[in-house]
């Protein structure tokens, strides 16, 4: 998942899926500026070790599935498995992302949501993204969140060499109608309409801020429709996270 400027929702919504996901879902903080999660989600109680960066140190030692199980935090039985990001900017140039991303595919017993945040084409995020079953661009439906995507959708495009309106590149809308609706974004940006996340400030808190959990928050609207994305791309990306079916298949036009 990724972003263009001016949308912010990333984090969020990765969370948000990989807690509604109907298999394993295990979350990766792949964001170049640095992780979220420690501050965010877990509100600074993260064990001091368990990070990507600690990950790949391993990987001269170890495979990735070894790794993961030192390296992955669960911070609470209703959140996702996570593998938290990066805590210093400038470490992202120095991190093999392909090698990460091709690893990631192989994971056994899981599905991988990478949360990679803002794309910017110089930097090394791209390799792990071209290893992906599904890229998703992630924005909000403000004028100006628009924009941005829809000048990032035909540079994603060429970057991964991803045909317009196939599904392995779809929009994520947040908070549609605000004022754009989902279906007029997607045209925007020539991508096929994955799904729309409500605007739900008080469940979106949970996940960026580590707001308190209450016992019916998997009712919220946030998590019931995280649940209907979820289910849809699920379905269309199979273990190993390659796309099970062709484009006319995925259902997610
Ligand atoms: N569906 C939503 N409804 C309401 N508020 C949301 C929703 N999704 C995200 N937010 C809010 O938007 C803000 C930014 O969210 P988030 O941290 O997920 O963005 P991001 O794109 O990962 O940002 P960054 O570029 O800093 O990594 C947070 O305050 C979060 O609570
Ligand atoms: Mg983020």
């Amino acid at each position: 998942m990724v972003s263009a400027k001016g949308s912010p929702g990333v984090t969020t919504s990765a969370l948000a899926l990989a807690s509604a996901w109907p298999r394993t879902a295990l979350l990766v903080e792949a964001d170049p500026f640095g992780g979220d999660v420690r501050a965010g989600l877990a509100a600074g109680q993260w064990p001091p070790a368990a990070g990507l960066a600690e990950a790949v140190a391993d990987l001269r030692s170890m495979n990735l599935d070894e790794a993961l199980t030192l390296r992955v935090h669960q911070p609470a039985q209703w959140a996702p498995p996570v593998l938290a990001g990066l805590g210093c900017v400038g470490q992202a140039g120095a991190l093999p992302w392909g090698r990460i991303g091709a690893e990631l595919g192989r994971v056994r017993g899981a599905d991988v949501i990478a949360d990679c945040g803002r794309y910017l084409p110089a930097d090394g995020v791209l390799a792990l993204l071209r290893e992906c079953g599904l890229v998703v661009l992630v924005t909000g439906s403000s004028l100006r969140a628009v924009r941005s995507a829809a000048r990032l959708s035909p540079l994603l495009g060429r970057d991964l060499a991803v045909q317009a309106g196939h599904p392995r590149l779809s929009v994520l809308v947040v908070a549609p109608e605000d004022p754009y609706p989902g279906p007029e974004i997607a045209r925007a940006c020539e991508l096929p309409l994955l799904g729309e996340l409500p605007d739900d400030p008080r469940a979106a808190r949970v996940w960026s801020d580590g707001d308190p959990h209450w016992r019916r928050f998997g009712r919220s609207s946030l998590q019931r429709a995280a649940r209907r994305v979820a289910d849809r791309i699920a379905d269309g990306v199979g273990p190993g996270g390659s796309l099970a079916r062709d484009a006319d298949g995925v259902g997610v036009a």
